[in-house]
């Protein structure tokens, strides 16, 4: 324990060196372990992955998903029930977000388009492509030896996807807004896609958060749309062909759902509002295989990174800190109207039911002097509707419209909000803000939550706006999480660790210093222990992407401070509020991965003895003309010689069996 910490705890391991080779290192003293990749078999009877594109269409429902992501750890105790202290066995939950189509398919070559959107060339290939989105359900359990494994036969596997039935739920199920020929009365979809974070709830089930979804759909011909759809494809990037082959390569319902167009004769013979059915937080029960996830509405409809649980008091509202993640886009806070009775717990999807379907959705306006507003999202509000920019139809409207509704109001504008966690010491709620460009955020378009604006040159190339991002936080008025003001600073600034003082703000060394922060998560068995994962392009010049241990201060714990931002060719000043410079004892880095990977998703076992993270999207810079040629592919992890690479999940331990970080 150390007493001059804020948390009183004390990072227990040397820095990890920055590299650029392809291996996964962690400190002396601890092991990284590869727990499930790629493909691997979750029913007894389906084979090892062959990993060379040959393997069955159909075998997939029942293989990892690929570009594992967001990831809970639900304990199981001796009677088989969620128990979050539990330690030994439990439900690993974790995103597939996306797909790296040239690794997945037998050649990879097609005649189709150019670059990785078009690798696909048949129906079965499309379906494999189906099969790898979604989520897996899991059990990993530890043996004698203290080796964790997943039980490839364990009935509580399950992988949900793009092919998985969801009931809608909340304000805008079996509204005229989600008709569709697969559910005429708008009470159900098919499929959740590109599930990117996550969130619990206090009952047990897990969220996962739909964010580039909108990527995913066909809208060329766009006759026949109203102006109101259409003006709502534009804001949320609904446009063009999709996912070239996804929407076309079979004339069934299927493959065509992913078609936007106005087809039909009426919105019950087509997918038009397909759209309107995606963009949502849904929840899942893990325990239940059985169960249909609930796309929960009342949460709004954006690019949902995550769903972070705020503060649990029984007596008291429920609250979730939901990032927009796109360009200026923004950051969300849903207040249930229910108030918190433990008697729910093991409850599943009923519970959420009761407490994610009525409540208020609010978006935050940051102030130039440290203050902040939570802004309510509804049509009783006249700047809403009233609002010039887009005329809502109705309440549910605005649920499916949020980035409209929060237009209007003048919410803050922020640099890609990603992940959001709270530190269960203080109640406090951080923010990564993973980076932005200048065209976002120029010199002399900055505020004082999105304070910089500088060039960054890599490879002699310029790299102007926020390359290397930064975490806000804020703590809610009284420490109340249903409060409508709060105060914020900025807790952390990324940067190469040799940039000038004006950029490398937060001074970081060469032990901690890193760029584009994504993933981030307070470890709930080490209070005040917090993780980060990067998700970078701006610093790969020097080291590939990693994950750091931290343990910060408060909200308030620095000063006020101005920063001079140039780019070389203009410069301006901004105020904004910086918190207390970590230093190397408060922030170091633990892990870097292999190349071309993204670190993202983490969880650990409820002892904080086995910590779990995902190796996201190895080799993704591989060129498209080196397919045919393994020995060219940017990586071969984590299998080797001249392998396809694969993501995968990690589990790491500490070689005497402590604390992972500590
Ligand atoms: Fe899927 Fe915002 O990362
Ligand atoms: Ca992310
Ligand atoms: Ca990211
Ligand atoms: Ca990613």
């Amino acid at each position: 324990v150390n007493p001059d910490t804020p948390s009183g705890l004390k990072l227990g391991f040397n820095p990890v060196a920055k590299h650029l080779n392809d291996v996964v290192t962690v400190p002396a003293g601890y092991t990284a372990t590869v727990l499930y990749r790629l493909g691997d078999p979750i029913a007894s009877d389906v084979a090892a992955y062959r990993n060379d594109g040959s393997d069955d269409a159909r075998t997939y429902e029942y293989r990892a998903g690929d570009h594992h992501d967001g990831m809970t750890f639900f304990g199981i105790d001796a009677a088989g029930k969620w128990h979050p202290s539990a330690s030994d066995r439990g439900l690993l939950v974790m995103n597939h977000e996306a797909i790296t189509p040239i690794f997945l398919h037998p050649t990879g070559q097609t005649t189709e388009g150019s670059g990785t959107q078009a690798r696909r060339s048949s129906a079965d290939e499309v379906l494999r492509e189906f099969y790898l989105h979604g989520v897996s359900v899991i059990e990993v359990s530890k043996n004698a030896s203290g080796q964790w494994s997943y039980d490839q036969a364990s009935l509580f596997n399950r992988r949900v996807h793009t092919l998985t039935e969801m009931k809608l739920s909340g304000p805008v199920a079996g509204t005229d807004h989600v008709r569709t020929k697969y559910s005429p009365n708008g009470a159900y979809t098919r499929g959740t896609v590109n599930n990117c974070a996550n969130g619990t709830t206090p009952w047990g089930t897990y969220l996962t958060c739909e964010e580039n979804w909108a990527g995913y759909f066909r809208l060329v011909n766009k006759d026949g749309h109203g102006a109101r759809e259409l003006a709502s494809f534009g804001r949320y990037g609904v446009n063009g062909a999709g996912r070239e082959l996804w929407a076309t390569v079979a004339d069934e319902d299927l493959y065509n759902r992913w078609n936007a167009e106005v087809r039909g004769a009426s919105a019950t013979q087509d997918y038009r509002n397909g759209p309107f059915t995606y963009g949502w937080v849904v929840e899942i029960d893990p325990f239940n295989p059985n169960s249909t996830p609930k796309k929960r509405t009342a949460l709004g409809r954006f690019g949902h990174e995550g769903a972070a649980l705020g503060p649990v008091e029984a007596g008291k509202p429920l609250v979730w800190y939901m990032g927009d993640d796109s360009r200026s886009e923004y950051l969300y806070k849903f207040v249930s109207d229910a108030v918190w009775d433990p008697a729910d717990i093991g409850k599943g999807t009923a519970a959420g039911d009761k407490y994610m379907d009525k409540g208020r959705l609010y978006v935050a306006r940051f102030n130039e002097d440290g203050s902040g507003e939570w802004l309510h999202l509804t049509l009783a509000n006249a700047a809403i509707s009233g609002y010039a920019g887009y005329t809502f139809a109705d309440e549910a409207d605005v649920y499916i419209n949020a980035r409209f509704a929060a237009d209007a109001l003048g919410a803050t504008k922020m640099d890609r909000p990603e992940w959001t966690s709270i530190n269960p010491n203080t109640g406090d709620v951080y923010l990564t803000l993973t980076n932005s460009n200048a065209s976002h955020r120029p010199v002399d378009g900055t505020n004082a939550a999105n304070p910089r604006s500088y060039n960054d040159p890599k490879d002699g190339k310029d790299q102007k706006g926020n390359p290397n991002g930064h975490i806000v936080r804020f703590a809610d008025t009284g420490k109340n999480p249903a409060a409508t003001s709060f105060q914020w600073d900025v807790y952390l600034f990324g940067a190469r660790s040799t940039a000038p003082e004006n950029v490398n703000i937060s001074a970081l060394s060469d032990a901690n210093d890193f760029s584009s922060p994504d993933g981030l998560w307070f470890s709930e068995a080490n209070p005040g222990l917090l993780w980060l994962e990067t998700d970078d392009g701006a610093y790969t010049d020097v080291t590939n992407c990693m994950l750091l241990a931290a343990l910060p201060g408060e909200v308030g714990d620095g000063s006020a401070a101005t920063i001079t931002n140039s780019d070389g060719e203009k410069s301006a000043q901004q105020a904004t509020f910086v918190g207390k410079q970590p230093g190397d004892e408060g922030l170091r880095r633990f892990l870097v991965g292999p190349l071309g990977c993204e670190l993202t998703g983490i969880a650990e076992s409820g002892d904080g003895r086995a910590l779990f993270v995902n190796i996201q999207h190895p080799g993704e810079d591989t060129a498209d003309a080196d397919i045919g040629d393994p020995s060219q592919f940017q990586s071969h992890w984590p299998d080797g010689g001249n392998s396809r690479p694969r993501s995968a999940t990690l589990v790491i331990t500490r070689d005497d069996g402590g604390p992972v970080g500590l």
